[in-house]
């Protein structure tokens, strides 16, 4: 049988610590998905609704779960790198330096964005943030004068990495088209019965 293309990218290197990196990069991506899901319905809802409150909570605490799993990709890929450019140093192709710019601008959203989240939570009120119930520490004093200027980074970081996520998408395009595949796939046989 043919290979897909998600097969290829990480059949390819399957022994390698890229298939860790791949599987953090998957969980992440669909934390991803749920922040920018919550994130958008969330702040278009009036200030008295019953489910603002839960969700801001919830957008929070994975906004949280996801700077945790970024470390953990951080040094995954350090290993990544060490393990392939220790064997033989990169050869700095424009192609390289265009997946190497790209990746790395992901890598300062994923890191910039939660800060700035943390930044609007902790300026409106100090022990604002909580994950799944667990207070945090803050990162930022509560301090009034700073609201507008996290809830405005917060937004502006946020859709400016979703534009990059896009692009990133585009540029891996049969890699999702696989994906998408895979995903009608286990729909139609999952509810098959639907149809009968
Ligand atoms: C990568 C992680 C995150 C992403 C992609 C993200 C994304 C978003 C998006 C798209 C919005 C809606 C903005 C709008 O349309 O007005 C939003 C709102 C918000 N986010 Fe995040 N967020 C992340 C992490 C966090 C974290 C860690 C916190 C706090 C600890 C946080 C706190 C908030 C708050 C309080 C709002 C509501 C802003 C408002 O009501 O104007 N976010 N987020
Ligand atoms: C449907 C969505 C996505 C698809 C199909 C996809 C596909 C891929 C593929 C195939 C690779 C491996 C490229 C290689 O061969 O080296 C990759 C790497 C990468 N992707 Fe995605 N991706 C998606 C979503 C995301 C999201 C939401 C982010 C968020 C930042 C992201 C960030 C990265 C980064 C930084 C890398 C480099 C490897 C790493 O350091 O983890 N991707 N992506």
């Amino acid at each position: 049988m043919p290979m897909s293309s998600l097969q290829k990218v990480t059949k390819s290197r399957a022994n390698s610590a890229f298939k860790a990196l791949m599987s953090v990069h998957w969980w992440m991506a669909a934390c991803y998905f749920v922040l920018f899901t919550t994130g958008t319905f969330m702040s278009q809802l009036p200030s008295e609704f019953f489910i603002r409150s839960p969700l801001y909570d919830f957008h929070k605490s994975i906004g949280t779960l996801v700077m945790a799993l970024l470390t953990w990709r951080i040094l995954i890929l350090l290993r990544v790198w060490w393990r392939k450019y220790t064997k033989r140093p990169p050869k700095f192709t424009p192609e390289w330096f265009k997946t190497v710019t790209l990746h790395t601008s992901l890598y300062v959203f994923m890191w910039a964005v939660p800060i700035t989240g943390f930044l609007l939570s902790n300026s409106y009120k100090s022990n604002n943030v909580k994950f799944f119930g667990l207070p945090l520490p803050d990162i930022f004093p509560q301090d009034s004068a700073m609201v507008d200027l996290g809830r405005n980074l917060h937004f502006w970081l946020a859709y400016t990495f979703l534009a990059f996520i896009i692009l990133h998408i585009v540029l891996q395009w049969k890699v999702a088209k696989a994906m998408w595949r895979r995903f009608l796939g286990t729909i139609k046989t999952r509810f098959k019965f639907l149809a009968n």
